[in-house]
């Protein structure tokens, strides 16, 4: 864990691994795990809003307000707090150059 770190895992560790990439760094979840909690468990931020208001850490964590879209490696956006991980998952949360 580095420091930053928005969620801290404390229950459940017994399930099976699963490795992911964010942003190109090999990390691992656990199944079960949606992308939005792997990738908090992992750094400080979900990702950083195209309209420049900071980062963000989703808001509804339920599949409504579009706060959580990051992109897999071949540019389809997924909504981080619906989406199950699965091993090899590869996922960016920088800006997406297309905007
Ligand atoms: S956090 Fe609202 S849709 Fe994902």
């Amino acid at each position: 864990m580095s420091d930053g770190n928005r969620l801290v895992r404390v229950a459940e560790r017994a399930r099976a691994r699963v490795a992911i990439r964010i942003d190109g760094r090999t990390v691992e979840a656990l199944a079960g795990d949606t992308l939005l909690t792997a990738i908090l468990l992992h750094q400080g931020h979900l990702r950083h809003s195209e309209f420049g208001d900071g980062p963000r850490a989703g808001f509804c964590l339920m599949g409504a307000c579009q706060d959580c879209w990051v992109r897999r490696e071949d540019g389809r956006r997924l909504r981080a707090c619906t989406t199950p991980v699965a091993e090899g998952l590869a996922v960016e949360t920088g800006p997406d150059p297309a905007w």
